[in-house]
């Protein structure tokens, strides 16, 4: 494990300014106010190669870079803190443990790009976190950090709390623009981009919570120790969140670079019960499911890809052989069906037909057209649907039909090993 962005949680009191500049907090937006230009402080994020934490892994700097090529117009940035994601609570972890650190790499955000007002959307299930962060906001207005001309400096700066009621698709970010802007939550078409056109028609920066406390910390510091950790493609830590039939469960910050195995075996204590692995999924619920045989890929963005497949939020649901992969995909595309807003076709409906030739194979009609069907589906889902939603629902139904091929043969031959189904293990 490595102590990096999450170095002071549960170090310090959340809400002590005094204890947290005492370990160093606010020193990079100093730096940045006292010291550098806005170009400087992009160059120096550029530099460093953080990419996104969110999901998407887009490189930071690129992104600060598109908002602030836009001129001198009214500008806004926003921290995406609406982990919707199942199985993912990193987010949590800094939105909890340090809140002054987020709301610090939003400033040094602001000031990069020319924003002077910003917005945190906490998703509504997290009530802890909407209240530590109106009162941490209270705080810094008493102590002047926030407002007119911050530390004396030609740079003002407000930031408003919003929270969501629930909805995953307001995580993704054209959602969660509607969202603030006080309409239902339904994704825009891309492009236009946010970083240039996004809250009410003007650039807007959104970044994932964990994207900006890693900020605080690469200008304080300079890119070049940042740079120290992590891949050669993949620099610094990830937070990751584990959940399933492991022995230890929850957030853990590891640099780029660990393996999985390392991370179920010797960081999580391997299975519960020793009982065989069958599958991980990474990146939750619309992470692809991966099998055993996959267990020495390396935490690497580039890695990842090599293998079609993305590390996205940085959710690890590590499941034991007791589970039947029709029952698993079943909950899954449930979940995504409730919670498509219905915009696009594909995914209003896509998810809905799945379920229905899923359902054909776990109570006994099913055929191999019902697995053609689904394929047929999630491919034209993955590459058709509007947003993130509907693009990312199929990729673990894809995964699983690639990997355990059998154990949909063997519900349409009307058996389910694992006892999970109707079938009564009988066979047709
Ligand atoms: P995306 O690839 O469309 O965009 C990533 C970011 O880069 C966005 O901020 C986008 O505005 C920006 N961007 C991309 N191309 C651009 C361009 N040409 N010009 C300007 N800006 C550009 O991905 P998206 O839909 O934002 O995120 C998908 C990821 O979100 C998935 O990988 C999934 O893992 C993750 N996710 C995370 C959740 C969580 O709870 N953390 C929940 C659901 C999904």
């Amino acid at each position: 494990m490595k102590s990096f962005v999450s170095k002071l949680c549960g170090k310090i009191m959340p809400l002590s300014l005094k204890e947290y500049r005492e370990h160093g907090g606010f020193l990079g937006l100093e730096k940045a106010l006292f010291y550098m230009s806005p170009q400087e402080v992009i160059d120096e994020i550029k530099e460093s190669r953080l990419r996104g934490r969110g999901g998407a892994s887009f490189p930071t700097g690129v992104k600060w870079q598109l908002v602030a090529a836009e001129g001198d117009e009214e500008k806004y940035v926003v921290c995406n803190a609406d982990e919707g994601e199942p199985g993912t609570f990193k987010d949590k972890a800094l939105l909890e443990g340090c809140p002054f650190q987020v709301i610090e790499g939003l400033m040094i955000s602001a000031y990069a790009v020319g924003a002077y007002k910003g917005y945190i959307y906490i998703r509504g299930e997290y009530p802890n976190s909407i209240d530590l962060f109106k009162k941490a906001i209270n705080i810094l207005k008493k102590e002047g950090y926030l407002g007119e001309n911050i530390l004396g400096q030609n740079f003002s700066f407000d930031i408003e709390v919003r929270s969501g009621a629930g909805a995953y698709v307001c995580g993704e970010e054209t959602a969660l623009i509607e969202s603030i802007e006080g309409n239902s939550g339904s994704s825009r078409f891309k492009p236009p981009y946010p970083p240039n056109c996004g809250l009410w028609g003007k650039p807007t920066l959104v970044n994932n919570v964990e994207t900006l406390a890693n900020i605080p910390l690469i200008i304080s510091q300079g890119a070049e120790e940042f740079l120290k950790l992590g891949t050669k493609g993949s620099k610094g830590t990830k937070l990751i969140s584990v959940s399933g039939n492991v022995v230890n469960k929850g957030v853990f910050e590891v640099e780029f670079g660990i393996s999985l195995r390392e991370i179920i075996y010797d960081i999580c204590g391997g299975l519960e019960g020793n009982k065989k692995l069958k599958f991980i999924q990474v990146g939750g619920s619309s992470g692809a499911c991966l099998p055993e045989l996959l267990l020495d890929l390396e935490l690497d963005f580039d890695e990842f890809k090599k293998h079609n497949i993305g590390i996205g939020s940085g959710a690890i649901l590590v499941v034991d052989d007791s589970c039947c992969i029709l029952d698993f995909m079943r909950v899954t595309t449930e979940f995504f069906k409730h919670e498509s807003c219905g915009k696009c076709t594909t995914c209003r409906e896509g998810n809905r037909h799945i379920i229905k030739a899923i359902d054909r194979m776990i109570y006994g009609s099913g055929t191999e057209r019902d697995m053609q069907i689904i394929k047929d589906i999630a491919t034209i889902m993955r590459d058709s649907s509007l947003c993130g939603l509907g693009q990312a629902a199929p990729i673990p139904v894809l995964s699983l039909l690639k990997h355990f091929k059998d154990e949909f043969q063997e519900h349409i031959n009307g058996y389910c090993s694992t006892g999970v189904c109707n079938f009564k293990g009988e066979g047709k």
